[in-house]
């Protein structure tokens, strides 16, 4: 994260004695990426965090792809998927490839371990739901809406506020997920012309330092596995901390579309790069002004990308085809577009409220054995279905419906 962030006390100078009130020193530790060349912060903690009293490992998270892996569209409605449980343990996975992994999960259970992924980067979409992320950069609130953004390694607990339904979309990232480089310029800073600025980004505010002995488990992912370390102090025990390495918020609402005189191309919905892949954000907008535009999507066969896209807007809920927590998957190298009877239908439109989340990966991606249950079968054919509907239908000057509306790329 490129903005400098600072909470608590910290010394003037790095590396230098910070004192606590009997005279004992704070213990400096630099948590950061890439060793000691990527973003970066020091924390100050009231304990050593190496004082670990037991380590083991504790079961595989391995995730399986399906067997037949047949080419073509596919569909699952994530509200058929499994409920409840953990934040951390309990999520279901969908696709994935060696770049990015994309899961699914509802949870209802409070974690009382802290969690740590040592292998990925997380961005966690909140479909729905509030409460807090417990970090030991301090307390991070969150909201429907948010991209919860956890660079690994970061330990964290999430305080569920159970009065409120939670959905996450989790999607866990090999590389480092970042703004992308055409958004700022040769300083770092957000250009003008890109479609947020710093102050959309929520940092830490909090920070709560507990002083507390005891056993204290954090579950750590690594290596497709997890593992349990007991430290023997409550690991948010810092008391300051600097830097840039820290888990951040971007809300999709404060994302600021950009529309043009004819249809755009999904880059311009862009939010986040990683590596292998990129997540966009589809938000309520203006369409296409040019009398003649086309807002649908034009056809295209997204070679070398495989899209898959969350549907995030109650819209979606009373439309055949597509609702609230669909998730639709188009391969690399078949085409895909508007159901016949879309382009016509959307000429002239004005103003879409779609809510939509976007991930393209540029390797292919494996469908997870978990979701089948979940899958409507029926997708990949639901364009030649409705093209005769369509056929069918009387012709009166209306275009017929078509079997699925959404027009996100
Ligand atoms: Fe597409």
């Amino acid at each position: 994260m490129p903005i400098y962030h600072t909470l608590g006390r910290v010394p003037q100078k790095r590396h230098t004695a910070m004192r606590k009130p009997d005279g004992g020193i704070y213990s400096e530790q630099l948590v950061g990426h890439e060793g000691f060349t990527g973003t970066s912060a020091l924390l100050y903690h009231l304990h050593p965090p190496t004082t670990v009293k037991s380590v083991r490992k504790l079961r595989d998270l391995k995730w399986e792809a399906e067997e037949d892996q047949t080419l073509k569209h596919r569909h699952w409605r994530s509200s058929q998927l499994k409920k409840g449980g953990s934040p951390t343990l309990d999520r279901t996975p969908m696709l994935f490839n060696a770049d990015i992994g994309m899961l699914y999960v509802e949870p209802d259970e409070q974690d009382a371990h802290f969690y740590r992924n040592a292998q990925a980067d997380e961005v966690v979409y909140v479909a729905k739901g509030q409460g807090t992320l417990e970090t030991q950069f301090g307390d991070l609130p969150y909201r429907a809406g948010d991209y919860v953004v956890i660079h690994r390694g970061i330990m964290h607990r999430w305080k569920l506020d159970l009065a409120h339904e939670q959905k996450f979309l989790v999607m866990e990232s090999r590389g480092h997920v970042r703004w992308p480089k055409r958004y700022r310029n040769e300083f770092g800073q957000l250009l003008e012309g890109a479609p947020y600025s710093e102050r959309d980004i929520r940092r830490p505010t909090d920070l709560r330092t507990h002083d507390e002995m005891g056993d204290f488990p954090i579950l750590i992912k690594q290596f497709d596995a997890l593992n349990e370390y007991v430290l023997d102090h409550h690991p948010f025990d810092v008391v300051g901390w600097d830097g840039y390495f820290y888990p951040w918020i971007f809300n999709i609402h404060d994302f600021e579309p950009i529309v043009g005189r004819v249809h755009q191309p999904p880059p311009v919905h862009q939010t986040f790069q990683g590596d292998g892949f990129v997540i966009c954000s589809f938000c309520p907008r203006p369409y296409d002004f040019d009398a003649n535009a086309i807002p649908a999507p034009y056809n295209h066969s997204n070679v070398d990308s495989d899209e898959v896209i969350f549907y995030a807007s109650e819209e979606f809920m009373s439309r055949k085809g597509i609702e609230f927590g669909s998730v639709t998957h188009h391969p690399d190298g078949i085409p895909h577009g508007p159901h016949p009877g879309r382009y016509e239908a959307s000429i002239g439109q004005k103003f879409t409220n779609e809510l939509a989340v976007m991930m393209d990966s540029f390797r292919p991606l494996k469908v997870a054995k978990a979701v089948r249950s979940a899958e409507d079968e029926t997708y990949h054919r639901s364009w030649i279905e409705a093209q005769h509907a369509r056929v069918a239908a009387p012709q009166n000057g209306t275009p017929a419906p078509a079997v699925a509306l959404p027009l996100t790329d």
